[in-house]
């Protein structure tokens, strides 16, 4: 199963991905929680990415590209793998075109998940992410049991630094004109699936199930 989540900045791709991956047992290749995990280790392609990210401006696509390539030529992305947040260019989608035609391969679905500008604001105003293990929360409707700490790992729970009114604002604007013309291209291959994502996380969760039991 190769299946690809796309959305704009706060729909919920990481929380459906995330369920996705743990039901699925599938690798998990998300561009975002890379650079976050690269910056956090302090390793440069993380501080240099971050300098973007902040923001709201999107990485080179020569890096962000170089970093996909990477994670699919180790042997665990050979028969399936979820990605969350690449592509999202043009130069993006046809570099993994040439990547997934060396393995021989090709997506199986591309799920587009909606959702209104006042709910991405909120969602993101109200997040909370856990530096260690990247787990999501969201102050009123995925709760943290203690305030500020994980409930997974018990590492410290923080608001992404992209998550200001500004950048969420930067982010919206090029998830318009550099990531929404994907779409009519998955969408030509027939295997777009669009899903309401303003929904509770469950029937978001199930609306991806009934495609995913089909592929
Ligand atoms: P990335 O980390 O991918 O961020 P994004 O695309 O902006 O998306 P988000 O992670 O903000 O939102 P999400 O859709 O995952 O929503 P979530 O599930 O968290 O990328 C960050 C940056 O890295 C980019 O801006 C760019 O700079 C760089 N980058 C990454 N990939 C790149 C690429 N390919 N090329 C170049 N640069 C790249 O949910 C949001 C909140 O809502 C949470 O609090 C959650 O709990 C809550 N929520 C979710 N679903 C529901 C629901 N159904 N009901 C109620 N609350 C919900
Ligand atoms: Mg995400």
């Amino acid at each position: 199963m190769k299946i690809l989540m796309m959305g704009p900045p706060g729909a919920g791709k990481g929380s459906q991905s995330a369920k996705v991956v743990e039901h699925y047992e599938l690798p998990s290749i998300s561009t975002g929680q890379m650079f976050r995990d690269a910056y956090n280790n302090n390793d440069p392609i993380g501080i240099e990415a971050m300098k973007y990210i902040k923001d709201g401006n999107l990485v080179s696509d020569d890096i962000t590209n170089e970093i996909v390539r990477l994670r699919l030529s180790k042997n665990d992305t050979e028969n399936s793998f979820l990605l969350d947040g690449y592509p999202r260019t043009v130069a993006q989608a046809a570099a993994l075109d040439v990547m997934l035609d060396e393995m021989g391969t090709e997506l199986d679905a591309v799920f587009n998940i909606l959702s209104s500008n006042d709910v991405l604001f909120e969602r993101m105003e109200q997040r909370r992410v856990c530096k260690s293990c990247d787990t999501t929360y969201h102050l009123k409707f995925k709760i943290p049991k203690i305030d500020g700490i994980c409930d997974v790992c018990g590492g410290v729970l923080y608001q992404r630094p992209d998550d200001t009114l500004e950048s969420v604002k930067r982010r919206l604007e090029i998830y318009e004109t550099k990531t929404r013309p994907l779409l009519d291209y998955y969408e030509k291959k027939g295997i777009l699936f669009h899903i309401n994502g303003m929904q509770p996380f469950d029937n978001v969760y199930n609306d991806i199930e009934l495609v995913l039991r089909d592929i």
